[in-house]
């Protein structure tokens, strides 16, 4: 009884009515074998504001359709209202609630207390490791090797996204907490609650576990959403000379069999935006700014770091990790401090026919073999046209220059492609 009445005299409940123009409460009048406790908050509650505050309090009258009573406070807009419509005027402020935003249930004592038991267990398996993107930088290779550490578990595979999750998109984020992490439960998981799980401290026993979804990076609700449910979590970004992945992501839309993609070469997908609407179509300038957007590197990483602080970005190389991944997967665990950490000098393999690093497979009677990744990853198509080349290069010049300088400015080492794309510029 001290809690409620601190909580309306001034408290929690006294603050919601002063900070929210629109105030809808479920009040549960029958519970507590009708104790009327929900009146006797209210009468106390509205008495407390009218006596100490100049705010002027206002029901909503029903509407038809419901027997709830509204309240609503402000404005002669919000005075006549029934509930559906007194949410229609809330939603009409507060334009971006109306999609939700989740937060982690297990670093919330109350969300805590208000979860369904069974799904505490869930707690153990929030993803501590995003790997955002962008598509087509060797972001599969990164996971794959990644996951060779015993400490690293990653999500289910699905049959739509395959290893992706693609949560913090449009696609499934309004499924919900429950269903992202029920992604991530493998069978056999102890499920042991850890109430602060995302904060926890590692032991060697304890899973990490990793969320490879390359959609994340250039989506704009990606970081805000990501950063909401899994603020501590360590970002990692995959950077490519962007000419080569729009040239990748082009080569790997027509092995799809995509119509447009297939129907035109790539220098013709490029000049499709100078060409009368009518002939490019909808479907041309769709492609084509999927092709390109992504690689506005700059735009989208000024995202990330608005949500996230630069100590838990890091980016790669992507042409370094292509040509060297070992060191580049060395150094990247002791970043992300996995236990044990691998020697991946002694667990990747050059293979020629593959023409990429694969991992090293030991069989029982002591033969070495390759397993590289699929047909799908490593494409074989001709080079890029040097036409092509020169178009791209100016497209994401200003881009480019752009990155180098946020980089410097969060204290991060330029990747090499950046690196001397900047110097040549520097010597024109
Ligand atoms: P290409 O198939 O165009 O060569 P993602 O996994 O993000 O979709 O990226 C696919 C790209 O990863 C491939 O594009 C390939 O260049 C690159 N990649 C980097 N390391 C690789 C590896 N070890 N095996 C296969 N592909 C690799």
């Amino acid at each position: 009884m001290k809690r409620l009445h601190a909580s309306i005299l001034g408290g929690e409940l006294f603050n919601t009515i002063l900070h929210n123009p629109v105030n809808i409460y479920m009040t549960h009048m029958s519970n507590y074998a009708n104790d009327r406790l929900a009146l006797y908050t209210f009468n106390l509650l509205f008495d407390f504001v009218q006596n100490n505050t100049n705010l002027q309090l206002r029901y909503a009258p029903s509407s038809p359709a419901s027997g709830d009573l509204a309240l609503g406070y402000t404005g002669q807009n919000a005075s006549h209202l029934g509930p559906n419509s007194l949410a229609d005027y809330y939603l009409e402020l507060y334009p971006d609630e109306r999609v939700p935003i989740w937060t982690n249930p297990c670093t919330d004592r109350r969300h805590l207390a208000i979860w369904a038991p069974d799904k505490h267990k869930l707690c153990s398996v929030v993803p501590k490791i995003l790997i955002v993107g962008p598509q087509k930088t060797g972001t599969t290779a990164l996971y794959t090797f990644l996951k060779m550490n015993p400490q690293l578990r990653s999500s289910q595979m699905s049959k739509e996204d395959f290893e992706e999750v693609q949560f913090f998109g449009d696609k499934h984020y309004l499924k919900g907490v429950d269903w992202y992490l029920e992604r991530f439960q493998q069978e056999g998981d102890t499920g042991l609650l850890s109430a602060h799980s995302d904060n926890a401290t590692r032991d060697h026993t304890e899973p990490v576990y990793l969320d490879k979804s390359a959609t994340y990076f250039d989506d704009p609700k990606a970081p805000a959403r990501a950063s909401r449910l899994l603020p501590s979590a360590r970002v990692v970004i995959m950077l490519i000379d962007p000419a080569d992945r729009a040239y990748s992501w082009y080569q790997h839309m027509r092995a799809h069999g995509h119509l447009v993609a297939s129907s035109l070469s790539f220098e013709q997908l490029l000049a499709s935006n100078e060409l009368p609407i009518r002939s490019a179509g909808p479907e041309t300038t769709s492609l084509r700014n999927r092709c390109l957007e992504p690689g506005y590197y700059a735009q989208h990483l000024s995202r990330w770091l608005e949500f996230y602080p630069p100590h838990q970005v890091i980016v790669i190389d992507g042409q370094w990790f292509k040509l060297q991944p070992a060191p580049v997967m060395n150094k990247l665990q002791l970043m992300l401090r996995l236990e044990p950490p691998l020697d991946y000098r002694k667990l990747l393999v050059y293979n020629k026919h593959k023409g990429f690093y694969c991992q090293l497979k030991v069989e029982r009677d002591g033969r070495k073999s390759a397993n590289c990744l699929g047909k799908s990853k490593g494409r074989r198509y001709s080079p890029m046209s040097k036409a092509a080349r020169a178009y791209l290069n100016k497209l994401y010049w200003p881009h480019n220059k752009q990155l180098a300088r946020l980089l410097t400015n969060i204290g991060q080492a330029l990747p090499a492609w950046l690196d001397e794309a900047m110097s040549l510029a520097r010597a024109l």
